[in-house]
C-alpha cells in the first residue's frame, strides 16, 4: 500500500489527552532527555539539549506527513505535559506500527502510560488506519513498561530470553493478527527512534 499522511487523531480519556508537540514543549522534552529511566531504556541522542529538542519537535509535522510516525504530547487534565507516546515505523502493506512511550518522572505511578498507550493503540487498530497489530518492543528488564503493555492489553508475541527485546501485539478486540513473523520483526528492532 502506498504510504498516506497519517492523520492527527484528537484523543483524550481517562485523565489524559494527547495532542501534537509544539514549540514550547522544548522543556518538557529535554527534561525527558536527561532522565535517567529515559536514557536507559529509550535511544536519546548524544546531543540532546533545546536545540536538539527544538530540531526533533520541528519535525514532527514533516514526520506526519510523510507517514514516519506520529509523535504526541500527553497532557494531564490541567493541560500539563506528562508524558510522550507516538507511533513509528510503519508497515503499510502488514498494516503493523511500532509504539512508544515515555512518562515524565513527575507524572509516574498514576496511569498516564497506560492510558495515554492504550488510547493510541486502540485508534490505531480502528479506522482510519486499521492496523492488524501494534507492537511494542521492550527490554525483558524494563519491568515498569512491561507492566504498562500489559495494562494496556497487549500480550507477548514474541520473546528473546538471551537478548534484549520482547514483543508484544495489542489486539485487545481481535485474534493473533496473520501474516506477522515473530522472527522477522525480531530483526527489525534496532532502527533509530526518539522513542523505545
Ligand atoms: C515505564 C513508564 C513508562 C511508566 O509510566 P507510568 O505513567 O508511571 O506508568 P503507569 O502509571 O501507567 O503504570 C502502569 C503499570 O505499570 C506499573 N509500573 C510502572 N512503573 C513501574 C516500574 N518501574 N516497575 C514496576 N512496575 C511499574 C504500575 O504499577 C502499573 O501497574 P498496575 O497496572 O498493576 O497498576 C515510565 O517509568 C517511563 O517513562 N520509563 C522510561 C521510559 C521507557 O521505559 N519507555 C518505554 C521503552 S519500551
Amino acid at each position: 500500500m502506498k504510504s498516506m499522511p497519517l492523520p492527527m487523531p484528537a484523543l483524550a480519556g481517562g485523565g489524559v489527552a494527547l495532542r501534537p508537540w509544539r514549540v514550547d514543549d522544548v522543556d518538557h522534552l529535554v527534561s525527558a532527555w536527561k532522565d535517567p529511566e529515559v536514557l536507559r531504556w529509550t535511544p536519546v541522542p548524544d546531543d540532546a539539549g533545546p536545540e536538539k529538542a527544538a530540531v526533533w519537535i520541528a519535525g514532527a509535522r514533516h514526520r506526519l506527513e510523510t507517514a514516519i510516525a506520529l509523535d504526541l504530547v500527553v497532557v494531564d487534565g490541567g493541560g500539563t505535559a506528562v508524558g510522550e507516546v507516538g507511533l513509528s515505523d510503519l508497515d503499510h502493506d502488514g498494516r503493523v506500527a511500532q509504539i512508544g512511550w515515555w512518562t515524565a518522572a513527575h507524572a509516574r505511578g498514576r496511569g498516564v502510560a497506560t492510558q495515554a498507550v492504550s488510547l493510541l493503540a486502540r485508534w490505531a487498530l480502528g479506522p482510519p488506519l486499521n492496523l492488524t497489530a501494534v507492537l511494542a518492543r521492550i527490554h525483558p528488564d524494563n519491568e515498569g513498561s512491561l507492566a504498562v503493555a500489559r495494562a494496556a492489553g497487549f500480550r507477548t508475541l514474541a520473546t528473546r530470553d538471551n537478548s534484549e527485546i520482547v514483543i508484544v501485539a495489542a489486539t485487545p478486540q481481535r485474534p493473533r493478527p496473520a501474516g506477522i513473523d515473530p522472527d522477522v520483526l525480531a530483526g527489525e528492532e534496532h532502527k533509530t527512534t526518539q522513542r523505545g
